[in-house]
């Protein structure tokens, strides 16, 4: 595990260049890609010097929203189409409006195993341990699937759902984010340190699904110092 320390106003930049090392190592890349504000500022870096992939390089989103409002603001899809480089691959998301939620995230891992599972997994974690939509109870070996969104997760993303955000998600599981060949866990701010150092050196639990990136084969974490001097601290 290799952990990157930044000032908060520095931490677009040291995403950016631990995104860049992970790129370097590979040719072809499947990346798995993250909404939520922590790796805003990585995308907007990418954006402004217009940093290119690998060509031939696919981007799948972790997750997505299961709602009959497909065309909302709050879907993951949503997120992408506002603050993902337009320059870069577009982001396959799975369809949020499907009549069939379990296919439909059936056929993005399909997708994803096409390609011979990610080489990068770009992750951020939630102030209760999730990793994509993998909340505390996912097992080690718990595949792509549809699941309950934890309370905690739909308060999170309430500003984004004026009527409510939905009760459940699609996800990659547990088992593709550790199959992925490299991890890169971004963190940001004082609201995610106890999340954070659980992670880190807390048990390896399903309570805290991102404790199980303890036992990733390369996973490089960036923080900013809001986040890692609070988890330091406690
Ligand atoms: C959502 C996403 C996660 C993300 C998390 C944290 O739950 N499904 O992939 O890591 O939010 O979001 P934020 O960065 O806004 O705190």
């Amino acid at each position: 595990m290799e952990l990157i320390v930044v000032r908060p106003e520095e931490f677009g930049e040291a995403a950016m260049n631990a995104l860049d090392r992970a790129l370097a190592a590979t040719e072809r890349p499947s990346l798995g890609i993250p909404t939520g504000s922590t790796p805003v500022p990585l995308y907007e870096r990418l954006a402004e010097i217009t940093y290119c992939f690998p060509p031939g390089s696919v981007c799948f989103a972790l997750d997505e929203y299961v709602t009959a409002r497909a065309d909302a603001t709050g879907t993951n899809a949503a997120f992408f189409r506002r603050h993902w480089p337009a320059h870069l691959p577009t982001v396959t998301t799975p369809d949020a409006g499907a009549a069939d939620p379990e296919a439909a995230i059936a056929a993005h891992c399909r997708a994803i195993a096409a390609h011979g599972g990610l080489e990068v997994v770009l992750l951020g974690i939630g102030r209760n341990g999730h990793i994509a939509f993998n909340e505390p109870g996912s097992e080690r070996d718990a595949g792509c699937r549809v699941v309950t969104l934890a309370e905690e997760t739909r308060r999170a993303a309430a500003a984004d759902w004026p009527e409510g955000a939905p009760t459940r998600g699609m996800t990659i599981g547990v088992r593709e984010i550790m199959a992925a060949r490299r991890a890169i866990l971004l963190v940001t701010g004082p609201a995610k340190a106890a999340a954070l150092r659980a992670a880190i050196t807390g048990p390896v639990t399903a309570t805290l699904p991102a404790s199980y990136l303890q036992e990733h084969r390369s996973l490089v974490i960036v923080c900013d110092t809001a986040a890692w001097s609070s988890a330091a601290l406690q």
